[in-house]
């Protein structure tokens, strides 16, 4: 973990933001697999890891505003659990670790919560996401499961991811940490694949690289040769020569701090024309798109750039036609970029998304478009120091999306649905980096992975 003076001074920052009552932090509990001694692996909340920095099960982290005093509820484990799973530092110990020097243990929890409502305090919460949690709240607040998040606290939703959303240098070595580890998982799996194999082999190999270097992946791998499909988790398909891969994938520093990187190659390790012209399209829009990145621009900005870098690229294999401009005004470009270019990274691989996109990727002046394609945009705001995004353009051909688009002749002004066709079995390719905005610019965070098609081509053969 960080010092103890990182979470105090975390903490306090908070609490200048939300004038009185309690900041109330549930940690998160373990999540049975199939009965309930048998656990998936344990992910302790984020935002309870931010400002109470202990990485185990079963606590709650409680911030008195008006008394100037955080409290961490839990208990230390009995001999039963010691004899089962092993001694663990008692709270008190580790409480300190993270500057809370009064715990109490989980039973109280309840009687404290509800004497300050009963004395009419605010309870200040943060929109909730798991199950056994939300279920908790009847007991702790007497609020129906049902109903929890109509009740969570939106000042203190708004000033959490305000300080979340900018990382310290401490959070971008995390960061930096992880992707180290997805330099090794891209390597390998560049080297690895080869005609004949089947994902899975690879998917497997590249999940036990997170293992072995960090708190294990940050999201499903999507590992496949059907790159069409944005969200693909089967990793079943044999890979043979002529497929594309795409590799989108993360992992965790052991701190929790998230990457995200995708590459996209061939089987083989020789891109054919047809596939390298697409792909040079692809790198072109996410190094212009990582070129405009700077403070005071709004993602939205820089996603239609990107997009027109695509919609031009395809203009000139013959896909599309007619004027640019108009044809990204229209959302033509989305049956080929059907999401958005990004979204933010740091404790989750799409940070504070847990806690509303609304108030994460927009803003008072950045609305949400309702267009097919740039509704999926994660991220549209306006950018400031300290921000770490994803950049992670994409082309796709999605034969059910064509057929659909094709059938009902949309945008039949800006689309060659002819030549379209002739890529039905292309599959998808997307590029992924990390960028860190800097005072006035931005970086890209991590060692480079093979991004262009020589350098991807050399790892593939190495
Ligand atoms: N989790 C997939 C992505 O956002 O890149
Ligand atoms: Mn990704
Ligand atoms: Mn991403």
């Amino acid at each position: 973990m960080f010092s103890s003076e990182t979470y105090k001074e975390r903490r306090e920052r908070l609490t200048e933001q939300i004038k009185s009552g309690i900041l109330f932090f549930p940690g998160n509990n373990e999540t049975p697999m199939n009965y309930p001694a048998n656990t998936y692996h344990f992910r302790q909340d984020s935002s309870f890891l931010y400002y109470f920095g202990l990485d185990q099960s079963n606590l709650a982290g409680l911030i008195d505003v008006d008394k100037n005093e955080s409290i961490i509820f839990g208990n230390d484990r009995d001999i039963d659990d010691v004899v089962w799973m092993g001694y663990e530092t008692p709270l008190k110990e580790r409480s300190e670790k993270v500057g809370v020097t009064k715990t109490k243990p989980f039973s109280e929890l309840k009687t404290y919560l509800q004497s300050a409502l009963a004395s009419g305090r605010k309870v200040h919460f943060l929109p909730q996401y798991k199950h056994d949690i939300i279920i908790e709240f009847q007991e702790w607040l007497g609020i129906n499961a049902k109903y929890v998040n109509k009740y969570s606290s939106i000042e203190l939703t708004k000033a959490v991811i305000a300080q979340r959303s900018v990382k310290s240098e401490e959070e971008v070595e995390e960061i930096e940490k992880a992707l180290e580890i997805s330099y090794l998982m891209n390597k390998t799996a560049m080297k690895m694949s080869r005609p004949g194999m089947i994902e899975r082999e690879v998917f497997g190999a590249i999940e036990g690289i997170a293992l072995a270097k960090g708190s294990g992946v940050s999201f499903p791998i999507i590992f496949s040769i059907h790159g069409e499909t944005l969200h693909n988790h089967n990793h079943n398909n044999v890979m043979k020569d002529g497929d594309l891969l795409v590799l989108d994938s993360g992992a965790e520093s052991l701190l929790h701090y998230a990457s995200d990187i995708t590459r996209s190659f061939p089987v083989s390790g020789k891109f054919t024309e047809k596939q390298k012209n697409i792909y040079n399209i692809v790198l072109k829009s996410q190094l212009e798109a990582i070129e405009m990145i700077k403070p005071g621009i709004k993602y939205r900005e820089v996603h239609l750039h990107s997009a027109k870098v695509i919609a031009k690229g395809l203009k000139e294999l013959g896909l599309m036609k007619g004027n640019v401009d108009d044809a990204v005004a229209n959302g033509a470009h989305a049956l080929f970029f059907p999401h958005g270019l990004g979204h933010m990274l740091g404790l989750d691989v799409h940070d504070l998304e847990g806690l509303g996109e609304a108030f994460v990727g927009y803003d008072e002046d950045t609305k949400r478009s309702d267009q097919f394609g740039l509704a999926y945009l994660r991220l549209a705001k306006t950018l400031q120091p300290g921000f770490v995004l994803t950049v992670e353009p994409g082309i796709y051909f999605i034969p059910q999306l064509i057929d659909i688009w094709k059938g009902e002749n949309k945008h039949a002004d800006f689309i060659n649905y002819d030549e379209v066709d002739k890529y039905r079995d292309f599959g998808g390719i997307r590029i992924e980096d990390d960028v860190l905005l800097t005072e006035n610019s931005s970086k890209v965070l991590g060692k480079p992975i093979p991004k262009s098609v020589d350098e991807v081509e050399k790892a593939c053969n190495s």
